[in-house]
């Protein structure tokens, strides 16, 4: 992406990024993002690092409370092991082999309308933003607390000529970014590792333009279970007992293997969540349910249509589509289910 120069002679950054605390515009001077206000922010290697606590503007004294102890928590988790990380083989077209064999991430390339503003929160290692900046013509940001991470899905954007991705040091409880200008905001496995799911949810759901769509991913109760038990095993036996993950069965790079590791059995902060919860969030904040990965009835078809409305059922029919998620893949890999609706308005 390229930066416009205004007609006053300063570099207007970007349009949909902004000052974190004030929302004001940036303009970029030297290696320097400047708000209006003066406010400025470094942009290290290509990354602007635009993350601010929830209380930047507190006085030292209020500056630490529990809450931003969690995220800087959960901040140097991600700094250590960067997930999920690169496996050494990947070049553009393995990765895009690889994506397009999960069905997820093969129907968004599909289907995300053409130029839309697509922000993924939470992008880590950012490999499903530089694959859909690789195989869409949007517009995607790639946003994550941690550098480590940026710095991975930024080198591999770089290394590979994928153009159209920015990756945006960010948190999301104050998101760098202009409110309701994102056609899609995705966050899949992120919004569970915040002090405050709802919250967090409520934070990135202000960013999705009225008639955008909103697709998070979040670990289920139920469909958990199978790694809750894992997890007992591990700690009772130790990491001999990871045999049975059959995510560690494939083929990973030893980053890879030791992100997925960590991420799944050393946690320091994970909740579990439940589709009803979703549904009700949506109809709270002003969305529409739309779709779910699983569906709450019915097989998930290949060509499924994520952006159409599907009956987002009863309390029962969720919950029993949570208990099939024990016995598919879904619960095999970690028990996420993924729910989309639509901002309405
Ligand atoms: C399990 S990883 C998921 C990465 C990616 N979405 C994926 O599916 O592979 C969770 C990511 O959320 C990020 N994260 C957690 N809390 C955050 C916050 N408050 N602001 C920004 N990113 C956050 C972490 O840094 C981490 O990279």
């Amino acid at each position: 992406m390229k930066e416009q120069d205004d007609p006053n002679n300063t570099v207007s950054f970007d349009e949909n990024v902004v000052c974190p605390v004030t929302g004001e515009e940036l303009t970029l001077s030297g290696e320097e993002l400047i708000s209006s206000s003066g406010r400025r922010y470094a942009v290290a290697d290509g990354i602007p690092l635009l993350y601010v606590d929830e209380n930047a503007g507190a006085s030292a004294s209020k500056k630490s409370s529990p809450e931003t102890e969690v995220t800087h928590t959960v901040q140097d988790f991600y700094e250590d092991a960067p997930f999920p990380n690169y496996n050494t083989f990947d070049s553009v077209s393995t990765f895009v082999r690889q994506a397009d064999a999960g069905i997820f991430a093969r129907l968004l390339r599909n289907q995300i309308p053409l130029n839309a503003n697509v922000l993924e929160v939470g992008c880590g290692t950012g490999q499903l933003s530089n694959y859909l900046a690789a195989t869409t013509v949007s517009r995607v940001y790639g946003a994550d607390m941690a550098v480590a991470s940026l710095q991975l899905g930024h080198d591999f954007a770089r290394r590979n000529g994928i153009e159209g991705v920015r990756f945006v040091q960010t948190n999301l409880f104050m998101p760098p970014f202009r409110p309701e200008s994102m056609d899609v905001v995705i966050s899949n496995g992120v919004l569970h590792h915040t002090y405050d799911t709802k919250k967090a949810f409520v934070s990135v759901s202000r960013l999705v333009k009225p008639g955008g769509h909103i697709i998070v991913g979040l670990y289920n109760h139920i469909g958990r279970l199978r790694t809750d038990v894992r997890r007992v095993l591990v700690r009772c036996f130790g990491e001999r007992v990871l045999f049975l993950d059959p995510h560690l069965r494939k083929d990973l790079s030893p980053e890879k293997r030791r992100a997925w590791i960590r991420d799944q059995y050393y946690h320091p902060q994970e909740r579990k969540h439940s589709m009803s919860e979703v549904v009700n969030w949506f109809g709270e904040t002003g969305f529409r349910f739309i779709s779910s990965i699983p569906k709450i009835s019915g097989e998930f078809d290949r060509d499924e249509k994520l952006f159409e409305p599907q009956n987002p059922g009863t309390h029962v029919e969720r919950i029993m589509a949570e208990v099939g998620m024990l016995f598919s893949q879904y619960g095999g890999e970690g028990g996420l289910f993924i729910c989309i609706g639509k901002k309405m308005g």
